[in-house]
């Protein structure tokens, strides 16, 4: 009262600031509007569908028994720089056109000539008066020579690894605030980024600002030694070593018995998915021994990430702050071993590598609950501003997931049920047995438009490759994408008559499908959210279900233009992406009456 009189008396406006900051913590602690914190875990390539979770007790614990585990929570591209882009940004990579891990596609670089350094959540989150801290890998090509042109933008405090020496576990570059990068050669990277992670934790706290930490560790990312400079010469697989994590010291000789889940697509007799993944060859025994030792060395690498969730969780209890703090665990993508014949790997669209782990714990979120909603990373910027309270951009392509009992049930009518995965340029094979073996390793062509449908009766997965080749699994009969209903070696396609899919001929289906991936692969904003309502601006229809009505027929089947590639490029070049727009179906005519 005394200070605040004192200013009012013209002690000038630099006092009264002064005065309210002073009682700003006190007086928010009385009215019981204490701004939340975030804790945020970002792991690198953890897989969902190989079970990983399983063998992480005290993410278990902590995490999934006391929050909200959401199962068909999907990343939008498969890959790690695009993918965490899309993700700090809220907008599908076709909107960010960071599409690769390096120039001229992606890379850090490429986030920065895009103007995204400028315009991403910890940028927004430091104006709405939150610290930010960040340790670990934030995006691939973030290196030694260009860390400093520019600094990236928003962080209080920040300690960064640095290629070329990221995915080196026991040989890592880190690069503190406006520092030196520093060598910690010997040590093993992710004690280190804990050391980083609960110092940040213990400085923040010491602020009256609410906080979002963000601790990115890269297991279980393969241990890659990248050799800069021959990133994208022909045979550019010798510039990345990718070879199994290496685990810490004293987690070497856990889990002798684990391996990958034989499940039916685990290296199958018969050869599934497009030309060249139907044209890998099965997997010898030894193959498959060195991939189940692979497996294994991430579920090790991932036990220091687990034991990082229990530091944490009883420093924020010491601190008594576990009440007021989300904590949102997520990995950038997904992963798959042997699956299809592939070997370890991303940058495909099958579930292991697109449904990841999200698991939030906070304020107002049930305690043990798996929750069906769908939601992809372009929903994760939106979920950040909205539980800090903070509006949201209007240039998202994402919404906030619901996180309270009530919004989550809302959300089981109320909400989308797609997911909009795209991907240009190669797909890469992974361990070093692919090293021995020099004509493996790099896939041209892994570029495809790929959409997920999951509703009431429904689940689909549907692509179109920069070959035109297509795809379409019917998850409810088919779990593991074993059998491509488009696929024309196998007489489908040719023969609508006599498939079927939801009751409906499959052709009429697909056609609803590829309208709605015509629509989302060139969204922006509420038409990646709602993107029914582009093609039927009237607003009746919604879901599959709707657009199935017969009446629609003609409009889908022979009227809209359908998705496809002049041809292959490793980038998101325009001309060779065949249409971008839908037509709109309007007020009862078809199209051609309208127009
Ligand atoms: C570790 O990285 C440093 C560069 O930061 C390099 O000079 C050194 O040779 C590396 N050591 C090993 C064992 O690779
Ligand atoms: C590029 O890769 C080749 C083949 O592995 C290697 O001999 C060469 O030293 C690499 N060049 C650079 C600049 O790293
Ligand atoms: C990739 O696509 C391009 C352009 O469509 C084509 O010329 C090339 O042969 C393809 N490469 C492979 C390995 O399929
Ligand atoms: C995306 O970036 C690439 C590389 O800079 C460029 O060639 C391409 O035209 C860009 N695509 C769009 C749609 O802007």
């Amino acid at each position: 009262m005394k200070t605040l009189s004192l200013a009012l008396l013209g002690a000038g406006a630099a006092l009264l600031s002064l005065a309210l900051a002073d009682q700003r913590p006190l007086q928010l602690k009385h009215d019981n509007v204490k701004r939340p914190n975030i804790v945020f875990i970002l792991t690198d390539d953890q897989d969902l569908h190989l079970q990983s979770l399983d063998y992480q007790p005290f993410l278990q614990k902590h995490l999934i028994d006391r929050g909200t585990f959401f199962r068909r929570h999907y990343c939008t591209i498969a890959i790690c720089c695009p993918s965490r882009v899309s993700l700090w940004t809220g907008k599908a990579a076709h909107n960010t056109n960071v599409t690769d891990v390096s120039p001229p596609y992606g890379g850090y670089p490429k986030f920065v000539s895009q103007g995204l350094n400028e315009d991403y959540l910890p940028v927004w989150l430091q104006a709405a008066g939150y610290n930010t801290y960040y340790t670990g890998k934030l995006f691939n090509s973030h290196n030694l020579e260009n860390y400093a042109s520019p600094y990236p933008a928003g962080f209080t405090g920040s300690d960064f690894l640095l290629d070329p020496h990221t995915y080196e576990y026991l040989n890592s570059t880190w690069q503190r605030n406006r520092e030196q990068p520093i060598s910690r050669e010997g040590e093993y990277s992710t004690d280190i980024l804990a050391e980083k992670a609960f110092g940040f934790l213990d400085d923040a706290v010491s602020e009256d600002n609410p906080f979002v930490l963000t601790i990115a560790p890269i297991a279980p990312h393969s241990n890659a030694k990248i050799s800069e400079g021959n990133v994208s010469e022909e045979g550019g697989k010798h510039s990345f070593q990718m070879t199994a994590p290496i685990p810490a010291e004293r987690h070497r000789n856990l889990f002798q018995d684990a391996h990958i889940p034989r499940t039916e697509n685990f290296n199958p007799e018969k050869a599934s998915s497009v030309s060249w993944i139907r044209s890998l060859p099965r997997q010898d025994e030894e193959n498959v021994a060195y991939n189940d030792h692979f497996y294994r060395s991430r579920l090790r690498a991932l036990q220091a990430v687990d034991e990082i969730i229990d530091g944490l969780i009883s420093r924020l209890e010491e601190y008594d702050i576990l009440q007021d703090t989300y904590i949102i665990y997520t990995s950038d993508n997904g992963y798959h071993i042997g699956q299809h014949r592939l070997q370890p790997g991303k940058e495909c669209s099958f579930e292991e590598d697109i449904n990841v782990p999200l698991i939030i714990r906070g304020p107002g979120v049930p305690e043990g609950e798996v929750a069906d909603v769908v939601t992809s990373h372009t929903d994760l910027a939106p979920t950040f501003l909205k539980l800090l309270g903070v509006e949201p951009k209007e240039d998202f392509d994402g919404v906030a997931i619901p996180i309270t009992r009530a919004s989550i049930d809302q959300a089981k009518t109320g909400r989308h049920e797609h997911v909009n995965v795209e991907f240009w340029g190669y797909g890469i094979e992974e361990g070093d047995y692919v090293l021995k073996k020099p004509d493996f390793a790099l896939h041209a062509n892994n570029t495809y438009k790929a959409l997920r449908l999951i509703g009431r009766g429904y689940n689909i997965h549907y692509s179109v490759w920069c070959n035109n080749e297509h795809e379409l699994y019917n998850l409810e009969d088919d779990p593991y994408q074993m059998n491509n209903l488009l696929d024309p070696s196998e007489g489908h396609a040719s023969d609508s008559s006599s498939s079927s899919l939801l009751g409906f001929p499959l052709l009429k289906v697909a056609a609803r499908l590829d309208a709605l991936l015509l629509v989302l692969k060139s969204c922006k904003r509420d038409e990646c959210i709602h993107p029914w309502r582009v093609l039927h601006p009237a607003g009746n229809v919604n879901t599959l279900w709707d657009a199935l009505d017969s009446v629609f027929d003609q409009f889908y089947v022979e009227e809209q233009a359908k998705v496809e590639f002049s041809r292959c490029e490793p980038g998101y070049i325009l001309d060779a992406e065949g249409p971008k727009q839908a037509l709109m179906y309007r007020d009862g005519l078809r199209w051609s009456e309208w127009v």
